[in-house]
């Protein structure tokens, strides 16, 4: 799977931005239809990203559409306007049933065939941010082997079940929890909601709470400014010392294993598979993020 740390999003309709965002070696940006665009001009946006699509050189950056929601009289305009551009995948926002997703899965594959892609060479990500998208998340998370990642959003959800946003976030951390499950439990990322602060006064915050989604399990986080992409990258990328330190802990975990030990200690701390296990992953981050371990 690729690496997604941060997911810098931009209104699809300012070609600037989407220059921009290209050009910062970015994990991935997410050109938007949705809530970033005005309703008026839904159409001027889906020609300015098929036209960024041909034109603009992303770098090793993925290329991601949000679309407007399948509820919404927008998404299927959204992708038969773009899909021909072939994008790297869809975000699909407000996802509340599993053959939502579905339906639109089926949609790509028909354009693979059509212009003889690989199946399944479109990925769909799905944000989850309303009260019945929780509910269902068991039956989202199942639904089609396209989809590659859950998001999580905060502000919508709030708004979706009535609560007041907080700095601690304990209103929805429920749902943040609840979303991260599902996805390691149907195999797929979990990408956290955006900090949507752009105070300097509010960075340390950004910090936290970026570092709190890795904490939880979460892989990458939404990006709204070129100013977070650095910081958030930076929080998923496992620094120097904890490769050193996870590297130490396999190898002394093989070692012992050779002499028949299962169980052991390490500078005064216990040792055995689940943190020989969460070792390891560290250094499958480290080597996704392009780093020799
Ligand atoms: N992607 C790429 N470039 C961006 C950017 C983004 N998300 N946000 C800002 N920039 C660029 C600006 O174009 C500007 O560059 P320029 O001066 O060369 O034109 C530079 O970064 C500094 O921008 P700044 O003045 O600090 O921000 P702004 O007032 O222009 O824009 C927002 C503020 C919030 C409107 C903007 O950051 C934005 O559009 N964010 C994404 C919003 C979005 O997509 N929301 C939907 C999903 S939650
Ligand atoms: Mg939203």
């Amino acid at each position: 799977m690729r690496i997604r740390r941060a997911l810098l999003f931009m209104p699809g309709d300012d070609r600037r931005k989407i220059e921009k965002g290209a050009a910062l070696g970015v994990d991935s940006i997410i050109m938007d239809l949705e809530d970033g665009v005005a309703f008026n001009n839904k159409p001027a946006a889906r020609a300015t990203i098929f036209a960024a699509l041909r034109e603009v050189s992303f770098g090793r950056s993925e290329k991601l559409i949000r679309i407007n929601p399948a509820s919404s009289e927008f998404y299927e305009d959204d992708i038969n306007a773009t899909v021909h551009a072939h994008p790297d995948g869809y975000v699909v926002p407000k996802v509340e049933h599993g053959r939502q997703v579905q339906e639109i899965s089926s949609w790509l594959l028909t354009a693979e065939h059509k212009h003889d892609w690989e199946e399944g060479s479109i990925a769909l990500l799905a944000i989850i941010e309303t009260a019945m998208g929780v509910v269902n998340l068991r039956e989202i998370a199942s639904s089609d082997p396209r989809l590659t990642a859950l998001i999580f959003g905060a502000e919508d959800l709030a708004s979706s079940i009535g609560a007041i946003r907080t700095p601690d976030g304990w209103e929805v951390f429920y749902a943040r929890s609840k979303v991260v499950m599902h996805a390691k439990a149907f195999g797929m990322q979990a990408l956290d909601t955006p900090f949507v602060s752009l105070a300097e006064a509010d960075n340390d915050h950004l910090i936290a709470e970026t570092e709190q989604a890795l904490y939880m399990g979460y892989d990458g986080k939404l990006a709204i400014h070129p100013k977070q992409v650095d910081v958030i990258q930076r929080v998923f990328t496992p620094t120097s010392e904890q490769i050193a330190q996870a590297k130490r802990l396999v190898e002394a975990h093989e070692q012992r294993q050779r002499g028949g030990t299962g169980v052991f200690a390490l500078d005064g701390r216990m040792v055995d598979m689940p943190m020989v296990r969460a070792a390891e992953k560290v250094l499958a981050r480290a080597r996704a993020a392009g780093i020799a371990v």
